[in-house]
């Protein structure tokens, strides 16, 4: 079965509740290729903002999530709470709190696996550093990563991957097609491995790095490229666009 094209918009920490409002208008006004799978993840604060606004078979996902239940854990937000507001994803392992906030592969893992028993589905990300790609390490961080996960979750049907290079990130650096398309070939043959070919079959990996309605087209005509985790430009009209791309 082919795997649905996903686009991914990723707030990070941007947006107030008129620009949050204004994004999810023009969603919601354009004409959107029916076969995309759209998810936004604005900051907490506005994630039942963009619930209650957001034309329904849009989803809605949080940025993060903290791996234990309700509870006296201050600042976190738990799966429980999520699932009551409606959100029905979240962003997890971005390589921006895996630097800043220095979450390691097993935090990571540790809240996928609480994300996926509570029901709610994971953008996992994954990507290298300019020091490791250079230092042709890029499939071993990006499978160790991986593989922390997948030895604490066995069921990757509500786990899509994004593989964002680190050095592409808000850089205007985007990987050529070539160097996108290696790595999520490599992923798929780490997921036949590691996980099960029907995982590698069905499980979409999504590219994120400065990505833009420019290079969009491009990208999503490679074969293991099933869509895109867009940060910057996902803040933008052109955010329509880069959901619109196969058709252009
Ligand atoms: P960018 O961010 O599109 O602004 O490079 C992508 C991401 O971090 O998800």
């Amino acid at each position: 079965m082919a795997r649905q094209f996903f686009v991914g918009g990723n707030f990070k920490m941007n947006g107030n509740i008129k620009t949050i409002k204004d994004i999810v208008k023009n969603i919601n006004a354009a004409k959107l290729d029916d076969s995309v799978e759209v998810v936004i993840a604005p900051p907490t604060l506005y994630l039942l903002l963009a619930r209650e606004h957001l034309r329904p078979g849009l989803e809605v996902a949080a940025q993060n999530i903290f791996d234990k239940p309700n509870g006296a854990f201050t600042g976190e937000i738990s799966v429980e709470q999520l699932k009551d507001s409606g959100i029905t994803w979240t962003i997890l392992g971005h390589s921006e709190r895996r630097v800043i906030l220095q979450e390691d592969d097993s935090f990571v893992a540790s809240k996928t696996k609480a994300a996926i028993d509570g029901g709610i589905s994971v953008i996992l990300c994954c990507g290298e550093s300019l020091e490791q790609r250079e230092a042709n390490k890029t499939i071993e961080v990006v499978t160790t990563q991986l593989k922390a996960v997948a030895d604490k979750v066995k069921d990757w049907t509500k786990i899509v991957v994004a593989y964002e290079p680190i050095w592409a990130i808000g850089t205007g650096k985007v990987a050529t097609t070539e160097q996108a398309q290696e790595v999520h070939a490599a992923i798929r043959e780490w997921l036949k491995k590691e996980v099960s070919p029907e995982a590698a079959e069905a499980t979409r990996i999504l590219y994120g790095g400065s990505v833009t309605e420019k290079n969009s087209g491009e990208l999503s005509k490679q074969p293991d490229i099933d869509g895109f985790l867009v940060g910057g430009a996902s803040l933008k009209p052109a955010f329509v666009d880069i959901i619109n791309c196969k058709g252009a």
